[in-house]
């Protein structure tokens, strides 16, 4: 799953605009995930796993004017994480799969020049493509690191916040992320994180389509699985906003949700 996942989003980074050729004119900034586009949520090219689902990120046309151009022609989430995250000034933000940095240098602009966001993604093109647009705009509050979300690049309490948006989904085990996620929080730090859920457990053969997997929908976890492995790795206090279903794989509903949780 992992190669299928990354040669997706090498293809992804290399390209232009995934499916739209404005995004910065999509009031809903949903470039990916909507059904008008050619590409959906995610993916590069809509498999027959996943045709039946859309989903989209969530940026205002001002928050997607307000970052480098390469940034806002790729918003490959399902959500807005940094718009809930409450950032403040000063904290020190990790983007778990940060893609083009859309959601890092958003946070960027939140936490300001006393603080610091580092974006995590294991795709060289993407790291380039994010490392360019940092520097084409000379922000210099955010670098990219390259790592697995298993395993991620940083120090044992390093970190105030960590965000991540449409990443969860598409690693092979999730409980090793949060575990990860924790370990890298100081205590009281937060987890807020936008990702694709599933209302029950999906077949066998949904599950090993590759294809379906790199286009965020068919690893996603039945919630009630994705919150235990959040508590079995320490977190407590954890919140859910739901979006509607995005559609259906063999029935079961895929939808996106955010979810906030804590290190006490
Ligand atoms: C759907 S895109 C989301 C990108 C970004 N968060 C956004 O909202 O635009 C998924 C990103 O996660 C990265 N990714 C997927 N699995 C990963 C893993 N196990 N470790 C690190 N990065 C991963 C991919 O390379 C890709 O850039």
């Amino acid at each position: 799953m992992r190669e299928a996942v990354e040669e997706n989003y090498s293809a992804i980074a290399k390209g232009g605009a995934c499916g739209c050729s404005s995004p910065v004119e999509d009031s809903a900034g949903a470039c990916c995930g909507t059904a008008s586009s050619s590409n959906a949520c995610c993916g590069s090219s809509p498999s027959s796993a996943s045709d039946n689902v859309n989903i989209s990120a969530d940026y205002s046309k001002e928050e997607l004017s307000a970052v480098p151009q390469e940034a806002a022609e790729i918003p490959l989430g399902c959500g807005n994480p940094v718009a809930i995250a409450n950032l403040r000034p000063g904290e020190v933000v990790l983007d778990i799969g940060s893609g083009g940095g859309l959601d890092a240098f958003l946070s960027a602009k939140r936490v300001g020049s006393e603080g610091r966001v580092i974006g995590v993604d294991m795709t060289p093109a993407m790291l380039e493509r994010a490392r360019a647009a940092a520097e084409r705009s000379n922000i210099r509050n955010v670098e990219f690191r390259q790592g697995q979300a298993e395993a991620l690049p940083a120090g044992d309490g390093e970190v105030d916040v960590i965000i991540s948006n449409c990443v969860i989904n598409l690693t092979e085990d999730k409980g090793q992320v949060f575990r990860e996620a924790f370990r890298v929080l100081k205590q009281g730090g937060r987890l807020e994180v936008s990702d694709v859920v599933a209302g029950g457990a999906l077949p066998i053969e949904a599950r090993e389509n590759a294809n379906g997997w790199a286009e965020c929908v068919t690893g996603a976890l039945p919630e009630k699985e994705y919150l235990d492995l959040i508590a079995q790795a320490g977190f407590e206090d954890a919140s859910v906003r739901r979006s509607p279903a995005s559609g259906t794989i063999a029935g079961v509903p895929i939808y996106s949700a955010i979810v906030s949780a804590r290190k006490k």
